[in-house]
């Protein structure tokens, strides 16, 4: 019911205020599972994705506040174990429950997860970690079933350091008897601040950010007030907005060193960038080199950056070449930017870009997420009006991106059935207003 309309071709310029973390903040509120105490998590982004995550939480009776940044929760009294399809479906990282619910009440049912449509996005790693550590995997047609009567140490290597499986297996562990160790873990910065977050509740965890991750059971976790880093994608997606449309940007209220190769890269294609002590500058420069980029774990090239830079090297004057190693199936989006100028052959997991392209007016369709907000960067740099449809995507995971972009010099509006939405109503999810600490 909602499209973006982009009219592009001309420079962003000004700061932009970095939310919180997506991918923390929704693990975070998982965590809050492992203690009856309460857990307020602060710079909590106003997201789709997160008022999704605190109704599943509710669903299975935890206590879910918020009060502006603040999100405060409280899993005491009666805990249920399972997590229904309607909301499990709406997104995948609901499939987190798992180990901080089997970890405390020793059992949890879980539907299939869906999220973004990206390819098969499989499980194995969780089930097969989580059986390491003791718990009987009942795996059904539509749910996922764990049980175990005491969950124990164990050493657990994955064969992929998955984001997802690295935390459902070390939220586990932190209850278990005795010491996991979880080799070839994931070392995204999300991972570090859950565990910054879990030790603070009583947890021992050693190695966070090494792929090697030790774990010493405790009896309990306890409450805690924490806050969520800086979301590096939206930074980085900010810097890119800044870089496609030769504007002059700055992102505030980031950690530049999580942004390593992103900004690399955005260095290689002919961008100015500077960083302050939790600021990036950037400055687009008229014409854009173009680059090779592969996608990998952190700290790799982001893999939730691959849509977004292929929007940007559509620009570059020369061929690039586009690796994504992380998730099959990720270059779905290439259709739609086809139909507003890119041109990219796909040969199994490389896409070949041919850049000099002058992106042109269409119509479009966001099919994810990341590649929902490349499509508006697109359309940042297109000549005459590009309409993004399904942008529920983009609401998932950026707060009010129109508004923030149109801060930023861009034209961008949104409708809803034909009618123009104010953009200072904003785009993201109108939680209620603070005081009064409302229920999401
Ligand atoms: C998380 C992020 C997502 C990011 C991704 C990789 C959240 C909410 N989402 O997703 O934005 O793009 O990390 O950085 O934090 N795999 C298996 N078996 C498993 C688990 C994963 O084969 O049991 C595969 C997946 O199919 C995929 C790859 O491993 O190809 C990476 O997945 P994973 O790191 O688990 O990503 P998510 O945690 O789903």
């Amino acid at each position: 019911m909602h499209k973006i309309i982009v009219r592009g071709n001309n420079p962003l310029f000004g700061e932009v205020d970095i939310q919180g973390a997506k991918n923390s903040a929704l693990k975070i509120m998982t965590a809050s599972i492992l203690t009856p105490e309460p857990v307020i998590i602060d710079n909590v982004p106003n997201i789709r994705d997160v008022s999704v995550m605190a109704d599943v939480l509710k669903e299975l009776g935890l206590t879910v506040a918020r009060e502006g940044r603040k999100v405060t929760l409280q899993a005491n009294g009666s805990i249920g174990i399972e997590a229904p399809y309607q909301l499990v479906s709406q997104m995948r990282a609901s499939i987190i429950v798992l180990g901080p619910l089997l970890a405390r009440f020793g059992r949890a049912k879980v539907a299939m997860p869906g999220g973004c449509n990206i390819g098969l996005r499989k499980i194995d790693l969780h089930i097969r970690g989580l059986e390491k550590l003791g718990a009987k995997i009942d795996v059904g047609q539509a749910s996922l079933e764990v049980r175990t009567d005491r969950l124990v140490g164990a050493n657990i290597p994955l064969d992929f350091p998955s984001v997802g499986a690295t935390e459902n297996i070390m939220m586990a562990a932190c209850l278990a008897k005795g010491t996991t160790v979880l080799d070839n873990a994931a070392r995204e910065p999300e991972i570090v601040d859950l565990v910054n977050c879990l030790n603070s509740m009583g947890a021992r965890i050693n190695g966070a950010g090494t792929s090697t991750l030790i774990i010493e059971g405790v009896e309990r976790l306890k409450g805690v007030s924490y806050k969520v880093i800086p979301d590096r994608i939206e930074a980085s997606t900010f810097l890119v907005a800044g870089a496609i449309t030769g504007g002059d940007v700055t992102v505030k209220s980031v950690c530049p060193e999580h942004l390593g190769l992103v900004t690399k890269k955005l260095k290689m294609v002919g961008c100015e960038v500077s960083e302050g002590e939790n600021s990036i500058n950037i400055k687009g420069p008229s014409s854009l080199k173009p680059v090779n980029i592969s996608t990998l774990p952190y700290p790799g090239f982001p893999t939730d950056m691959q849509a977004p830079f292929m929007a940007l090297l559509s620009k570059a004057e020369g061929l690039s070449i586009i690796t994504e190693n992380v998730f099959e199936n990720r270059f779905s989006f290439i259709n739609e930017l086809s139909k507003i100028g890119g041109q990219i052959t796909i040969e199994r997991h490389h896409a070949v870009i041919t850049g000099g392209r002058t992106m042109v007016p269409g119509v479009v369709r966001a099919p994810d997420l990341r590649a929902g907000a490349a499509l508006v960067l697109a359309g940042l740099a297109a000549h005459g009006s590009v309409e993004i449809t399904d942008i529920h995507h983009i609401q998932r995971g950026y707060e009010d991106f129109t508004s923030r972009l149109a801060s930023l010099g861009a034209n961008i509006e949104i409708t809803e059935d034909e009618s123009l939405v104010e953009l200072a109503v904003g785009d993201g999810l109108n939680f209620e207003t603070p005081s009064a600490g409302v229920g999401l």
